[in-house]
């Protein structure tokens, strides 16, 4: 290859850590990793205790110097959060430097913007990193399974839920607890609110949709909902039924063909969701991460793995780096870009409203224990059109009742109204949960 790819880091934590730690030991792995050459790196302390070996003399807690440095050809930036890093990745495609970034909070937001800058200038924008972490699914989307009508993308995509799920469902033990200790194991954030309120999952779901259908949505319009509510009892009633409870982001086409010129409608949301326990995605467990991507023809593929971490999350990075690497002769020599590892968006996509999709729900009401209660709710679902796969009632104590719905597929619409209907019966007090159901 002759002269060495230079490499400036953004940040020096876990995945920085990790990616440096790969580039420093070349052995074993690709020859291409020997023709990779960390320069600088950008950190905000330098008196910093670092879990990588590394010279003083390659950090600056200038990141401006380091995407500057004309000695840099790929700009990693790891160093998190929505400014200064979305400014310096524009910076690095103006200066015609390929990027590679873990950032999901970046792209989901303003990822259009760096697609289009990076296409203008040449260069690549890689992002494998920035969902399921050390899962190959960006780049399975873009090149693998660019034959593929996709229809549906469901995934776990954020471990601390599912790890703290898990937990609750093996342990029986409340939210608040299991995250207090997956707080202390460090496992969640000591401000756990994007991961435990959907938002993390939202990002990433926002960045498949946007390349498996071809054009971006709106972030901010994604329908989210945690499981920062999720009592323990759901978890048990929705086990005793056959079901586990995970927190999925979903994204598919409500149409089944559109022309390319047409905006293609989707529906794209996160929520708890109850799934059979015989469901590909009932298995996964605690910190893994695993994404179902459902297509014509193929039909179901299921990624599967750790979704974060240093070394997982690095080699996802270094994946991206070596890429460009094996491209960059052509990038210099004429701008060339691979069609399919570039980003690509080729249509308009929109979200239908909240109330046209459609889901089977898990529905938990707070009822007086008297008799008639069931044929109640049941007149309300049946006059919206609502049919009913089961009604159990749980724990009946001297005067209250659990009533657990589970419906067949309706619009969020009909159940909305059904729930409005519902709470307005003398004999309901409350309703309690709502969830999916797959
Ligand atoms: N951690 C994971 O498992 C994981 C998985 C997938 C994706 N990601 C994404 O990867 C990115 C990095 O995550 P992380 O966990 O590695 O974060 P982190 O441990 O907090 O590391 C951030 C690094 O960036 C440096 N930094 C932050 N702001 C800076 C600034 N203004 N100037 C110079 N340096 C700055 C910090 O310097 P100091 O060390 O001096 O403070 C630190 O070295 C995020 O976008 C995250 O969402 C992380």
């Amino acid at each position: 290859m002759g002269k060495k790819l230079g490499i400036g880091l953004l940040g020096l934590g876990t995945v920085g850590a990790g990616v440096a730690s790969i580039l420093a030991d070349p052995n074993g792995r690709h020859p291409l990793v020997e023709e990779i050459e960390l320069k600088r790196v950008a950190v905000r302390d330098l008196k910093r205790q670092r879990k990588v070996l590394i010279s003083s003399s390659l950090l600056t807690t200038d990141p401006l110097a380091v995407v500057e440095d004309e000695s840099i050809n790929i700009v990693v930036e790891v160093m998190g959060g929505l400014e200064p890093a979305r400014s310096l990745i524009l910076r690095s495609i103006e200066l015609g430097k390929s990027v590679v970034t873990a950032n999901k909070a970046v792209i989901a937001r303003y990822g259009e913007e760096i697609a289009k800058a990076s296409k203008a200038a040449g260069v690549y924008v890689l992002i494998e990193a920035a969902v399921g972490g050390g899962i190959p699914i960006i780049e399975p989307i873009k090149q693998s399974l660019s034959g593929n009508k996709i229809k549906r993308i469901s995934g776990i995509i954020n471990g601390t839920t599912n790890y703290i799920l898990s937990r609750m469902s093996k342990e029986g033990t409340s939210f608040n607890e299991v995250l207090k200790d997956a707080q202390s194991l460090g496992f969640a954030e000591s401000d756990p609110a994007a991961d435990v309120e959907g938002l993390d999952a939202a990002d990433k779901i926002a960045i498949l949709s946007g390349l498996a259908f071809g054009g971006s949505i709106n972030r901010s319009e994604i329908p989210t909902q945690g499981i920062n509510k999720l009592e323990i009892k759901d978890i048990n009633y929705a086990s005793q039924l056959g079901y586990e409870l995970k927190l999925l982001a979903i994204t598919e086409r409500v149409q089944e063909f559109s022309s390319r010129n047409d905006s293609l409608p989707l529906a794209t949301f996160v929520q708890p969701t109850l799934v059979p326990k015989d469901h590909p995605l009932a298995s996964v467990s605690g910190v893994n991460n695993a994404i179902l991507v459902e297509g014509d023809p193929i039909g179901e593929v299921m990624f599967y793995g750790p979704g974060a971490g240093a070394g997982p999350t690095a080699s996802a990075v270094v994946a991206d780096i070596l890429n460009i690497a094996g491209v960059q002769p052509m990038v210099d020599l004429n701008n060339y870009l691979d069609p399919l590892l570039s980003a690509s968006s080729w249509r308009k996509c929109h979200l239908v409203e909240s109330k046209e999709i459609l889901q089977k729900n898990y529905i938990r009401l707070n009822c007086k224990d008297a008799p008639g209660v069931i044929g109640q709710i049941g007149t309300v679902f049946g006059r919206n059109n609502v049919s009913i796969e089961s009604i159990v009632q749980f724990d009946a104590s001297q005067s209250d009742a659990e009533i657990v719905v589970i419906t067949h597929l309706v619009s969020k619409g009909q159940i909305a109204q059904s729930l409005k209907e519902i709470e307005g019966l003398s004999s309901v007090q409350s309703i309690t949960a709502h969830m999916g159901c797959l």
